[in-house]
């Protein structure tokens, strides 16, 4: 059996990038309303303003996803929706928003996975310094309580903080994301233990206070690195370089956030690397941080190669030319979907759901009125045979979420790149199934048996 029977065929989106509606019905200000208002951050000015307008249409997305066959939805909750100054006074009408979407989703037979933290801060907890603020863990562990006690008659998935790596590394570090900090390496590794203290706090308050059983993860992602070849060697410089700090990747890497959540400690050679930039921290942190898991999520897009070169040091290679790229400029390496959950699996000895995975291509509408999207569907084979041949060989992976149902806001690049399975006209918000839709429901409805064998 290619991948386990009961596996999740999921589908993902996020709050920021397909809701809209961000003045409506009492939402505050995110620091990325802030981000796109600021000329020159976000490509062609766009904004999250209109976005695919999926506040006004959660019965017809919640009919796409049904009709794709797809048995889970994973979303994310807009804090500012809920608690328009991050703390204090609540916004019911968000609070009934969320009700609406679950419902549509359940009443459908999707389960909704809830991503408690995609990178949209409430802009008013920005102005108290944001994730530097060493009550931001307490922050989002009030906001984080008040959703399971709303949600969790009806919601039993829930994922803390999406890509700290990102929201950390190119919000805080090096400004390319909001809140468009570019601070010190000392400054980014305090606002990142406090990340962590509030993904240890928000699991705390989930086991505490969920009214069903919760099935709980964290969604990071990192530099992953595929082997050359298959020898014992190349594969342990892979597996080397992926886990290893340096002065390239300190901000993004696995090791530094999955460690602690996962193990408990800060990696050793991050320690020494980081010096005194290091935060100080307690062992109470520590097992803050390290609360017990159900399952470990990670977003795979890419991966660098590497081969053992003198004494198994990994030497990464460079992309031959004329290599195939996304548009993003993304290397495709559908090995990443092989190699990059059993590492983690091995590593961190949790079943594994890949949260995220996609391509970013530029779809139109052909003459036909289609949208036809071979290179997507050729992306997907490649990597959804590597996600089988890792499940083949014993890694327990137990879901796959597309990246994403629909285009959507991709962040700095605005509305540029498209992601989705089914294209949006953004002139009129109408949604068009693309070719890989039907492709990926195909996929879904023969539980991965009818992807190519490569
Ligand atoms: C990671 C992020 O979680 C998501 O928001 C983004 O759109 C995709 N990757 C594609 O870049």
């Amino acid at each position: 059996m290619a991948f386990p029977k009961q596996f999740t065929w999921g589908v993902a989106s996020a709050a920021f990038q397909v809701e809209g509606a961000s003045n409506i019905d009492g939402r505050g200000p995110s620091v990325w309303d802030a981000f796109c208002d600021t000329p020159g951050k976000v490509f062609d000015g766009h904004t999250g303003e209109i976005a695919c307008g999926s506040y006004d249409r959660v019965e017809e997305d919640a009919d796409l996803i049904q009709n794709l066959g797809a048995n889970a939805y994973r979303f994310s909750i807009s804090w500012s929706r809920l608690f328009p100054k991050g703390t204090g006074e609540r916004n019911e009408a968000g609070f009934a928003y969320y009700d609406r979407l679950i419902d549509a989703l359940l009443e459908r037979g999707i389960v909704p996975w809830i991503t408690l933290y995609h990178w949209d801060l409430p802009l008013a907890l920005h102005e108290q310094d944001g994730w530097l603020n060493p009550n931001s863990p307490i922050w989002f562990e009030e906001y984080t309580k008040a959703v399971v006690e709303r949600y969790s008659d009806r919601v039993t998935h829930w994922f803390t903080l999406n890509e700290p790596q990102i929201f950390l590394g190119h919000g805080y570090k090096d400004g390319k994301d909001a809140p468009g900090l570019q601070l010190s390496r000392k400054e980014v590794l305090l606002a990142t233990h406090h990340a962590l203290l509030a993904h240890g706090r928000a699991v705390k308050v989930i086991r505490e206070c969920a009214k069903s059983s919760p099935t709980i993860g964290f969604a990071p992602v990192g530099g992953l690195y595929t082997p050359e070849t298959e020898s014992a060697s190349d594969l342990e410089a892979a597996r080397k370089a992926t886990f290893t700090i340096d002065e390239a990747n300190w901000a993004f890497n696995y090791t530094w956030y999955c460690d602690p959540v996962f193990l408990g400690h800060y990696p050793e050679q991050g320690l020494e690397l980081f010096g005194d930039d290091v935060p100080e921290f307690t062992d109470a942190d520590m097992e803050l941080i390290n609360q017990p898991l159900d399952i470990c999520g990670v977003n795979i897009y890419t991966a660098g190669v590497v081969r053992a070169g003198e004494d198994g040091h990994p030497e990464k290679l460079p992309d031959p030319v004329g290599y195939p790229m996304t548009m993003f400029r993304w290397t495709i390496n559908p090995r990443s979907l092989y190699f990059g959950p059993k590492f983690l699996y091995e590593r961190y000895g949790l079943p594994v759901v890949i949260t995220e995975n996609g391509l970013a291509s530029m779809d139109w509408v052909h003459l036909d009125g289609k949208v036809h999207d071979t290179g997507r569907i050729d992306y997907l084979s490649r990597y959804l045979n590597e996600l089988r041949r890792a499940s083949e060989d014993g890694v327990d992976v137990r879901g796959y979420f597309q990246w994403s149902i629909m285009d959507n806001f991709e962040w700095a690049q605005g509305y540029a790149l498209r992601f989705g399975l089914v294209y949006i006209d953004y002139q009129t918000l109408a949604r068009i199934p693309k070719d890989s839709y039907e492709w990926f429901g195909r996929v879904i409805e023969s539980n991965g048996e009818s992807i190519p064998r490569l």
